[in-house]
């Protein structure tokens, strides 16, 4: 359809697509990556979802809700895929991520409007894919492939990543061997692999030179990454750190997100070394009960979590903590439940995510006796909730008063204001005149709103 007005006109109209991300950031990162192969392939990104040739939902499966959001998109996307072929337009619609892995044919069985499925390590042929797609055949690809995917998808080009703006994502390492027990990762994301150093490196100074100022690695349990480095050792990602602080250009490094096991002494050094390594962990715990850490298989106990914070504290002392906590794990009591609490109460941090424990199919959790009560899950959330949403106003307020440098990164909502962003992860608010996008300059926090930081106006004492 679409082929035969190409071959009426002279010119063939770009074609376009429009990518939904759930769920983390390193979706986030792929969906780019996706959009890089395709921008290859002729189409360009598009926000209006009623003009895309191409719809990709690159989806989550952590939790229930989160797939099940997926299916309710696939609702509204079959309407506006009938109104635009009756307009005589096409409409490919791609599922693409952990849902994709995890229910493969059965997505195209349950919605039919689907016609393309394509698991977390296929990327690299999504162009082949949506070929493939357009002529008709219902393509599914899930394979966990032994060929690099990195290797094979372009690089982050210089004009998409420059209007991305001045902080970028890099996967450094993908999948999971740790196999908690509530965790579907492991099998939607396969088994761990690590980029090369050199893989690595020339996508972080391609992004420097695009104007990247700040970096987050990521992977699903990226402190366990690993690799050869160029003196034939096999570094860690504290020595990774090392090398990517030293590229011109990169002013700021932040990684996410750790397993407390893989906190190795380099990269607790690099804390304490390296400036431009931000003072700020995320670092699940998920519990502060022994009995429930065991039954998660998470292979640490509350105390060796106390000593790891301590030893990183000692590092770096300003350092702000984040976590993840599940609560309502199958068996948890009100005596482990009160464990955690008073494991936050003592580790004291900056942020963290809650949730209510979600039993995914096919992980040993799900199978386990004793599933708590949804209500009784319901309160723990509440009140863990309460005591993280304290604890993060006050530490919030502890920067009151404080200078601190502030990163650019965009206009603000209001005019007059520019938006940063502090080495702890908060939006600072401050005036425009005082640095372009990109620079890093210190200002003085005046008061602070919602999760917002307010930089005292200029000349104010
Ligand atoms: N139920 C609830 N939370 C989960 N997480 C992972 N799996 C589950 C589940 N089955 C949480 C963990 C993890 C974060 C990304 O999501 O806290 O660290
Ligand atoms: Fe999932 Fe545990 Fe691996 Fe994190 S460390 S991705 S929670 S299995």
């Amino acid at each position: 359809m679409s082929e035969h007005s190409e071959a009426l006109s002279q010119t063939p109209r770009e074609r376009r697509v429009f990518v939904k991300t759930y769920g983390c950031q390193m979706n986030v990162y792929d969906s780019q990556r996706m959009s890089d192969a395709l921008a290859a392939d002729g189409y360009r990104a598009t926000d209006e979802i009623g003009e895309a040739d191409l719809v990709l939902i690159n989806t989550c499966h952590i939790r229930e809700k989160a797939a099940e959001k997926v299916y309710s998109e696939l609702g509204r996307v079959r309407q506006l895929k009938a109104e635009r072929e009756a307009a005589g337009h096409e409409m490919l619609v791609g599922i693409a991520g952990c849902v994709a892995q995890a229910e493969g044919e059965e997505i195209v069985r349950r919605a039919p409007v689907v016609d393309l499925v394509l698991g977390p390590q296929t990327y690299h042929r999504l162009p082949e894919m949506v070929a493939r797609a357009r002529s008709g055949t219902k393509v599914v690809e899930t394979d966990h492939t032994l060929e690099d995917k990195f290797a094979h998808l372009p690089a982050p080009q210089r004009a998409p990543t420059r209007a991305r703006g001045v902080t970028a994502f890099l996967t450094v390492q993908e999948g999971c061997d740790k196999f908690c027990t509530f965790c579907v990762v492991p099998y939607t994301r396969g088994s761990e692999i690590s980029r090369t150093v050199a893989q690595i490196v020339a996508e972080a100074e391609r992004l420097a030179e695009a104007g990247v100022r700040e970096i987050t690695l990521l992977g699903q349990n990226v402190n366990a990454w690993h690799g050869m480095g160029p003196d034939g050792r096999e570094w860690g990602l504290g020595r990774l750190l090392y090398r990517l602080a030293d590229i011109p250009g990169v002013a700021r490094l932040r990684f996410t997100t750790s397993h407390p096991r893989d906190m190795d002494d380099d990269l607790i050094a690099a804390h304490r070394d390296l400036p431009a390594l931000m003072p700020y962990l995320h670092l699940p715990v998920q519990s502060g009960s022994d009995r429930i850490l065991k039954a998660m298989n998470r292979r640490h106990v509350a105390a060796d979590y106390h000593r790891l914070v301590e030893r990183i504290r000692d590092a770096r002392s300003d350092i702000a903590l984040s976590g993840d906590f599940i609560v309502g794990f199958p068996g948890e009591t009100d005596a482990d439940f009160e464990a955690t609490m008073r494991l936050v109460e003592e580790v004291r941090y900056a942020a963290a995510f809650t949730f209510k424990y979600s039993p995914r199919p096919g992980t040993p959790a799900a199978d386990m006796e004793f599933q708590v009560e949804p209500q009784v899950a319901d309160e723990r959330l509440q009140r863990l909730q309460a005591l993280i949403a304290r604890q993060q106003r006050e530490f919030q307020e502890s920067l009151v008063g404080q200078e601190m440098d502030v990163l650019i990164e965009k206009p603000g909502r209001r005019p007059g204001q520019k938006v940063g962003r502090s080495p702890w992860l908060q939006p600072v608010i401050l005036d425009e005149t005082l640095g372009e996008i990109g620079d890093i300059v210190s200002v003085r926090i005046g008061h602070t709103e919602a999760n917002s930081l307010f930089a005292a106006p200029p000349g104010a004492t």
